[in-house]
């Protein structure tokens, strides 16, 4: 392993000690480990993306699920059926979520081929990451799916040592401090744009 790896795996630690929750992730980090070493070793690099995550055990964290971060296993349609409800993302049309997705790193849980769990980064991988759409289907919730979610996206390599990482949430602060977020130290110094009914006034009746 190179040494900026070793950095980076060493940065990944430190994290892990400090977010007991970024949890039965050791698991994960000792995947990513694997993962990270196998990229490395692989000159095209492109085997990565099309690698499935390991699947990690039940009782440390939840039911079996395939997590993957495949772009070309991300089930987009069955995202904006959850998604175009949501309190955070209502109407979005597919067109624009797909464009989203595409630009973004995801990760997806899947049971026997059926995508039951969602979330995805807006990252430049280098510097700066933005956490959204996060989702488990209801009949799934509660097992810790979304914590093997975000174990996975969070610990991803090409995501280690970002200076900041960002999420807006309604109601599920528990969830987000597990992995080391916490409240905005200085929300005077953060500004935004924010319009509420943009998916509504793209919508193809909207337009008519
Ligand atoms: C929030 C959500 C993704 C959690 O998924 P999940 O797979 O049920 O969560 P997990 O089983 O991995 O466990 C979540 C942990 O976070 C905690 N938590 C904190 N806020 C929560 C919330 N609003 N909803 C669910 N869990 C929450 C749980 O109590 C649980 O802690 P525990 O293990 O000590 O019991 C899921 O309930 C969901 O899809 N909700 C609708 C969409 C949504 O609100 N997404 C988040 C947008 S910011």
């Amino acid at each position: 392993m190179s040494a900026a790896s070793v950095r980076r795996a060493a940065g990944h630690l430190s994290l892990l000690a400090r977010c007991p929750d970024l949890a039965g992730a050791e698991l994960v980090a000792e995947g990513l480990a694997d993962l990270q070493a196998r990229r490395e070793s692989d000159a095209a690099h492109e085997g990565f993306r099309s690698t499935t995550f390991p699947r990690l055990p039940s009782a440390t964290l939840g039911p079996m699920l395939d997590i993957t971060f495949d772009p070309a296993r991300i089930d987009v349609e069955a995202a904006h059926r959850f998604l175009r409800t949501s309190y955070w993302a209502q109407d979005i049309p597919l067109d624009v979520l797909r464009r989203a997705i595409a630009h973004s790193l995801c990760v997806a849980a899947f049971d026997h081929g059926a995508q039951v769990g969602f979330a995805r980064l807006v990252t430049d991988r280098a510097t700066f990451a933005y956490l959204a759409d996060v989702y488990v289907l209801p009949d799934y919730r509660g097992q810790g799916v979304s914590r093997q979610l975000l174990a996975a996206l969070l610990g991803h390599p090409e995501v280690q040592g970002l200076r900041r990482l960002l999420l807006v949430t309604r109601d599920a602060h528990g969830l987000y401090e597990r992995f080391g977020f916490t409240p905005l130290a200085a929300p005077a110094r953060f500004m935004e744009r924010h319009d509420p009914a943009v998916y509504r006034a793209a919508a193809p009746s909207a337009v008519a």
